[in-house]
């Protein structure tokens, strides 16, 4: 990419990009901090969504029709927009999904049901989110197979000599994530899918968190799969991926039936269809896919090395401010974090403080963040969960914190 086309790093220019942060709750101006449940949306993914219903709207991959056709070029452009970003090698290896929670029941699913048999391992993480714990459960327990759990360090690290000594010939799969959603650890995946293919076992990486902090390249991964969701990386809601390596979504059967899926069908037997169609069943969200093609051009414009640079730095200002807040007690420490800041305080409750902030017009995440075991494991009912994003500021950071200190003073 030339320089002159990398919108490079200012950002009030990309804060005027997004819209809803111009707005006001409770009479005050929108700081938007929960970007970990959802990503805001720039103007150029609201206008290609408005314009697809507007201009282009038909069923995809059934019509002769001019429109369906248009429709269809739109969507499969999405996908090869998607396949570069990431660096996939084939564009059938893109299954559009409704989002990381379908992308990875898709594979406990149909990999469970070739490769997962009685006896046979899972390797999780201490800190999954529930969507990739309890697919896993599901069909563990349909086989009789062990569901085994990677620890954590109290700084919530991954204990990689453990992860390591669980990798064996009974292991089907190991899926882990690659960013925490509640403590923003950022996990060494590279280094763990290269241990577990030395023992030819398949890795599948929950890549919601990592999407909208980093650029991924998975064949530099090597991931034997990755999902992501739309919705986190500035793009609409129902729509995400499931990347997979081609061999492994040739072998596995089709996760649903119906239209799309098929070659032919007759009472007799039906023929699947090839990749990536042989996973898409029913029309699919056409408008999410467009938007979120939309949203890798935005994303694809980003210096993505200064968006590193100046995300650690907010992190590292709101973690020093909010270190000053006397019984504060952060929950994630890890060396490797993205811009995610999760957090206790002695002698208040998470939704107090939550419910307090909103009513001066900030927007943080309270309770478990779908990850109970993890809240067991740091033996906490839930944490305040503040989550950056390039387009947040210092500014914004410091109003958090003279409303946090607000907050605390009523509550203590
Ligand atoms: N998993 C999303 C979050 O962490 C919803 O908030």
């Amino acid at each position: 990419m030339s320089k002159s086309t990398t919108i490079g790093f200012n950002v009030d220019r990309i804060r005027g990009q997004f819209p809803i942060l111009q707005s006001d709750i409770n009479n005050h101006r929108l700081v938007y901090f929960d970007n970990g449940a959802t990503a805001q949306k720039p103007s150029e993914v609201i206008e290609a969504i408005e314009s697809y219903y507007a201009e282009s709207n038909a069923n995809i991959h059934r019509g002769v029709h001019s429109l369906s056709q248009k429709a269809t070029q739109m969507y499969e452009d999405a996908r090869v927009k998607i396949q570069e970003y990431f660096n996939i090698a084939h564009s059938e290896e893109v299954i559009f999904t409704s989002g990381t929670t379908f992308s990875i029941n898709l594979v406990a699913e149909c990999f469970g049901k070739k490769y997962i048999q009685e006896g046979s391992e899972v390797i999780i993480t201490t800190m999954e989110h529930h969507s990739n714990i309890v697919p896993w459960q599901m069909i563990c327990e349909e086989k009789k197979a062990t569901l085994k759990v990677v620890p954590i360090s109290d700084k919530g690290e991954l204990d990689l000599d453990s992860l390591y000594g669980m990798l064996s010939d009974k292991t089907a799969i190991l899926s882990l994530t690659h960013v925490s959603n509640t403590l923003g650890t950022i996990n060494p995946v590279k280094e763990i899918i290269q241990k577990a293919h030395e023992k030819n076992i398949p890795v599948l990486i929950d890549g919601a968190q990592a999407v909208p902090h980093m650029k991924v390249d998975v064949q530099d991964l090597d991931a034997d799969f990755y999902a992501f969701s739309g919705h986190k990386m500035f793009g609409p809601t129902g729509i995400g991926v499931l990347y997979g390596k081609k061999k492994w979504l040739e072998d596995l059967p089709p996760y649903q039936g119906g239209g799309d899926m098929i070659k032919s069908v007759s009472f007799e037997k039906t023929e699947y269809n090839d990749l990536p169609h042989k996973f898409e069943a029913g029309t699919p969200n056409i408008a999410g896919g467009i938007g979120l093609g939309a949203a890798v051009d935005f994303m694809n414009r980003l210096d993505w090395k200064a968006v590193h640079e100046y995300e650690n730095e907010l992190l590292d200002y709101a973690t020093a401010e909010i270190s000053k807040i006397a019984g504060v007690r952060i929950i994630g420490q890890a060396r490797e974090k993205a811009s995610v800041l999760s957090f206790v305080i002695d002698g208040t409750h998470p939704y107090d403080i939550g419910t307090l902030l909103d009513q001066m017009g900030i927007a943080i995440r309270t309770g478990h963040h779908c990850t109970e075991p993890l809240m067991h494991r740091f033996e906490v009912p839930g944490t305040a969960r503040a989550s950056f994003a390039f387009y947040n500021t210092q500014e914004e950071v410091n109003t958090f914190i003279n409303a946090l200190n607000r907050a605390v003073k009523m509550l203590v």
